[in-house]
């Protein structure tokens, strides 16, 4: 089967691609850099030629709220457009958890891709994953207060990107649910435990701080804001596991 990966240079999008090549599927590695920009439409018509299954994996390279939304909303349309008048018959994109009961700028935006997707024709699934290990160093920094980090004590269950991309396959390889599934790691524990470890292991000497008032990306947080409420698909990889997988990998 030909398959298009949209980011299929990105974090999760060069291992979903991989994978889905070591199982025999002819897959495209879709990106500005080969040629093929969602948000200017560039290439887009030609790569959906032949192409039966498109996976959304692309991010923005702006987080500011604006361009966030932008991106989203505007590859989007360009995107499932190009799809629907290819026949391509199967769109699978990454999301993420609780985006539509926990408010940010860039959750606005992912709330809005999704809308797109579930408006349009093409059979669908959407994994919503929790927030990746590899993110966990873009939460310290973004929570930086001096020389502390200042986090509130809420629940959180990060997913390792290896876990990630092993599911995003397998529900690529699975029939569109035209639905939502939730996607996690094994632990649950507080987000301040959970970073405070990471900080620790890699030798960073911020201190952690607990403070139930600190926001998350510009958003009020509480208790359950992060992680799954319902049924999810756990990961194999816990935090310690990915820390010494890093740690290998330097
Ligand atoms: N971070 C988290 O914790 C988290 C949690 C759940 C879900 N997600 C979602 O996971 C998805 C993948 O994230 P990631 O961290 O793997 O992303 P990433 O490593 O930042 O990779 C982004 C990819 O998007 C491509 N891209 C950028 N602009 C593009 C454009 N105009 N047209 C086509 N492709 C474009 C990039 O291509 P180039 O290499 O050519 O620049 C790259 O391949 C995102 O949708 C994100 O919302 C993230």
């Amino acid at each position: 089967m030909r398959i298009v990966v949209i980011g299929g240079t990105g974090l999760i999008g060069s291992k979903t691609v991989a994978i889905l090549r070591q199982a025999g599927h002819e897959v495209v590695a879709a990106s500005p850099k080969s040629g093929v920009n969602t948000m200017t439409g560039e290439g887009l018509k030609e790569v959906m030629a032949g192409t039966q299954m498109v996976i959304d994996l692309a991010n923005s390279p702006s987080f500011e709220d604006k361009a966030v939304l932008d991106f989203f909303q505007t590859s989007g349309r360009n995107l499932l457009a190009a799809e629907a008048a290819a026949g391509v018959r199967y769109h699978v994109a990454l999301s993420i958890v609780a985006i539509d009961r926990t408010d940010n700028g860039y959750f606005r935006a992912k709330v809005a891709q999704e809308k797109l997707i579930q408006a349009s024709r093409v059979p669908y699934t959407i994994v919503r994953a929790t927030q990746f290990m590899e993110f966990l160093g873009g939460i310290a920094d973004s929570s930086q207060d001096g020389n502390k980090v200042r986090l509130a004590p809420i629940l959180f269950q990060p997913i390792a990107s290896d876990d990630v991309a092993a599911m995003v396959a397998d529900a690529a390889m699975a029939a569109p649910r035209n639905g939502i599934v939730e996607i996690a790691g094994p632990e649950r524990a507080p987000l301040t435990d959970i970073v405070a470890r990471y900080l620790k292991a890699i030798g960073d000497p911020r201190e952690v701080v607990s403070d139930p008032e600190a926001r998350y990306w510009g958003g009020r947080v509480e208790q359950h804001s992060l992680v799954p409420l319902g049924e999810a698909r756990l990961g194999r990889i816990g935090l310690d596991e990915w820390l010494r997988r890093s740690r290998a990998a330097a």
